[in-house]
């Protein structure tokens, strides 16, 4: 049994230690936003933030998380700059990256509200989005800027 805080509600969850956090959000939690797509650290679409911190839910073991403030996309607010940001520019195509880059974003934003371009771009780079909206993902994050 392991206990998650995420999303602001506890979750005792009847799970081995090292099953991966993405499995126990997605399965057993039920919130299906955040994505699974290459399970190896690599693309960014599992991405959930760990004690503010992006973290790729792929290749985190749930046993290491416990106690530990999780925040899924489902747990940004709807109102919030990014998202808001992300639906007036109409940034998605196919759209199954997007949760991870907006996590990504939403962290990126909350450490460093003034992050420069080139920040934006750095930060963001971790992120695979085979659709290409990369050129959006900046113009949506730098108007959740202003
Ligand atoms: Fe976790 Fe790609 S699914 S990084």
């Amino acid at each position: 049994m392991v206990e998650l805080y995420l999303n602001g509600r506890h979750y005792k969850v009847d799970v081995e230690e090292d099953t991966p956090l993405l499995w126990v959000i997605r399965e057993h939690i039920g919130l299906t936003g955040t994505k699974f797509g290459c399970g190896k650290g690599i693309c960014g679409a599992c991405t959930v933030l760990v004690e503010e911190n992006p973290t790729r839910s792929c290749i985190t073991p749930v046993g290491s998380v416990k106690g530990k403030r999780i925040i899924t996309i489902e747990g940004i607010p709807s109102y919030h700059p990014v998202k808001r940001a992300w639906i007036e520019l109409d940034v998605p195509q196919c759209g199954y990256c997007q949760p991870g880059q907006i996590v990504e974003a939403y962290a990126l934003l909350n450490k460093n509200p003034r992050a420069s371009k080139e920040e934006i771009i750095s930060v963001m780079s971790s992120h695979l989005c085979r659709c290409g909206t990369y050129g959006r993902i900046l113009k949506a994050i730098q108007r959740a800027q202003k």
